[in-house]
């Protein structure tokens, strides 16, 4: 730690902080006891306070209150200790501590709380039981990698509030109680005592709002914005999270790529992260779904996908060639120098079917002669030609899927992640880029209409007479296949919004209901603007090199929305809940 603690009767220094420099000093130090050894008479302890740990040794003296204290220490007490700061023999330095070359010759020790045995060990690092660990946080909190987490992602902030504040960005916040914004989950809503059958709803971004802030001539904006999204939880998925939330006035994509380049490749270092520097590339969301089917390619690995449709054509293969003839596409990933059991390959039905397809099948390619030939139960759907079309190197496995072009792409995109996870691919580096030129709409077939692949104040390119071939102005930011933000030029004309939201089935009375706010504001002199939010639980789990953002989250939930410490949601008395106007169950 930076500074030292004002000196108080608990402690005049950091105990992490303390260096051979003070060797010879009486210092007072407070915290946690981390460990503790008994070695032939000498007491050891290890301190714990947020700077660190700090060896404290207690020589046993006849009649001494203080060796009798330090005896009945236990694991998690909290104590106060004054002392000499004195050198180690040289057997005894520990480079692994970077207090190792110290320890503190113990005169003075208090007890200021004692401890029950804590639920599991703070010292040490193994792998614990997410709910014993969620239940128990303020323990769980204790230990070093949650704290080495927890001090990451504040310098994460800190390192974006002063980027953003060096480029006269304001800070300025927006209401938790409000009305729906729609990024498409299912709201949080909130209801309302003073007239009982109305709503509050938890935003899912501030967007209306930065979008107001700009019309309202603030020009640069961020926020480090709470969101709230009912929606299934998963490992990079909570339903309370937190973004940079970022909106500027006058600008168009360049402008806002470059501005995050330059934030983002500060974040990136803070956390140790190597990246290429930017600028960074920009993939067409038709690419990377045609070669890594998924809008947030991991490109540090290979196994692209191709479309053989035109070179399967005409087999004798029926379910291809009905899916071709239906429109359809048969896409193939080729999945190398691998060899599966046929367990192993009917296994891999269940993955593409998890991402939305409904088979694969596979091949091996063999060597000629003349041309290549496939092991498969499917070989002798296909004439040499066709094979030979299909590519692959000999020994390589192909894995095709037949369907809609989209679905296809996507079922095997998701077997690619899958199999190179299962096939230990070396996946060095980091890859950072953007993906741009999304389309629009999405086709919802289940409800029969377009639904916005960003959200619907997304600036559209193209005939809006044309719903299916809109593109989009819409950007989004991918780190080693997560997406870790996305946002767009925005719509500032009220009749172009007025058109998009008739597009997606919001007609004008509905759209001047639920969102006449914004386009009253659209209709006093909107400048062009655009914006994007990062997820700062994402980027700092990515840093963090977590698995889950729960762990780089003080107080998560689990995947059900319990919060095991709190007990949230939780029951409420019968009375709050008629006060609300509601009836209990
Ligand atoms: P979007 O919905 O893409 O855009 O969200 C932006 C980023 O927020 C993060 N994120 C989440 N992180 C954790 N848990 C979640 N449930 C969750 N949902 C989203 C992701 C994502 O990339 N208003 C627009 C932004 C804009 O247009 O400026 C928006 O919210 O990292
Ligand atoms: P079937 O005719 O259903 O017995 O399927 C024959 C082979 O084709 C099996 O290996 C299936 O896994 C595979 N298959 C079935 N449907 C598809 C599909 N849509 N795409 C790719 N392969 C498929």
């Amino acid at each position: 730690m930076k500074r030292a603690p004002r000196a108080n009767p608990y402690r005049d220094r950091w105990a992490g902080d303390l260096r051979a420099d003070a060797v010879g000093a009486t210092v007072t130090v407070a915290g946690w006891v981390h460990r503790r050894r008994d070695h032939g008479g000498l007491i050891f302890l290890d301190l714990r306070d947020r700077s660190g740990l700090l060896q404290l040794v207690i020589h046993p003296q006849p009649g001494d209150e203080t060796f009798a204290a330090a005896e009945a220490l236990r694991p998690e007490h909290v104590v106060s200790v004054t002392g000499e700061v004195v050198a180690r023999e040289a057997g005894n330095v520990n480079s692994d501590l970077s207090t190792g070359e110290i320890e503190i010759a113990v005169r003075e020790l208090r007890t200021l709380a004692e401890a029950q045995t804590p639920p599991f060990p703070v010292d040490e690092d193994r792998p614990l039981d997410e709910m014993t660990r969620l239940r128990h946080r303020a323990i769980d909190l204790r230990r070093e990698t949650m704290r080495t987490a927890l001090e990451l992602r504040h310098e994460v902030v800190a390192t974006i509030r002063g980027h953003l504040g060096e480029h006269d960005f304001l800070e300025i916040e927006t209401p938790i109680l409000t009305r729906s914004t729609p990024e498409g989950a299912r709201d949080f809503l909130v209801p309302n005592r003073r007239e009982p059958g109305t709503w509050y709803a938890l935003p899912q971004s501030p967007q209306l709002f930065k979008q107001l802030l700009m019309i309202g001539g603030y020009e640069r904006y961020f926020q480090i914005a709470r969101c709230f999204r009912d929606e299934d939880m998963r490992a990079d998925r909570q339903a309370e999270f937190t973004q940079l939330d970022v909106e500027l006035a006058f600008v168009e994509e360049d402008d806002v790529l470059e501005l995050v380049e330059g934030l983002m490749a500060r974040v990136f270092e803070v956390g140790g992260f190597d990246v290429p520097p930017p600028p960074w590339d920009r993939v067409t969301y038709a690419q990377a779904l045609a070669r890594y089917g998924s809008d947030r390619p991991d490109r540090r690995f290979g196994l692209e996908l191709r479309d053989v449709s035109d070179a399967l054509r005409g087999s004798q293969f029926k379910v291809f060639q009905s899916v071709l003839d239906s429109g359809g596409a048969v896409v193939v990933l080729n999945a190398g120098r691998v060899e599966l059991s046929r367990s192993e390959l009917d296994g891999l039905n269940e993955v593409v079917q998890r991402h939305g397809g409904k088979a694969v099948a596979w091949a091996f390619v063999e060597s000629g002669p003349p041309t290549p030939s496939w092991r498969s139960p499917i070989a002798k759907f296909f004439t040499p030609q066709q094979i030979a079309a299909a590519g692959g190197e000999p020994g390589d496995l192909l894995l095709f899927a037949a369907d809609d072009r989209q679905v296809a792409l996507e079922a095997l995109g998701g077997l690619r992640v899958e199999l190179a996870q299962r096939l230990g691919l070396e996946r060095s580096g980091h890859d950072v880029l953007w993906v741009v030129d999304f389309p629009m709409f999405g086709w919802n077939a289940g409800e029969e209409r377009w639904d916005p692949l960003h959200h619907p104040f997304t600036a559209p390119t193209g005939s809006l007479d044309d719903p299916g071939s809109l593109g989009s102005r819409n950007y989004d930011l991918v780190a080693d296949g997560v997406e870790l933000g996305g946002g767009s030029i925005r719509i500032h004309e009220a009749e172009v919004q007025q058109k998009v939201l008739d597009l997606i089935g919001i007609d004008a009375d509905d759209a001047q209901r639920r969102f006449g706010f914004l386009l009253d504001a659209l209709r006093h002199g909107a400048p062009p603007h655009g914006g994007i939010a990062l997820g700062i639980d994402r980027i700092v789990a990515m840093l963090a090199g977590r698995d889950s953002i729960r762990d780089v989250i003080a107080f998560p939930k689990t995947a059900s929305g319990a919060d095991p410490l709190t007990g949230a949601p939780a029951a409420v008395d019968e009375r709050q809940v008629r006060e609300l106007g509601l009836r209990p169950l």
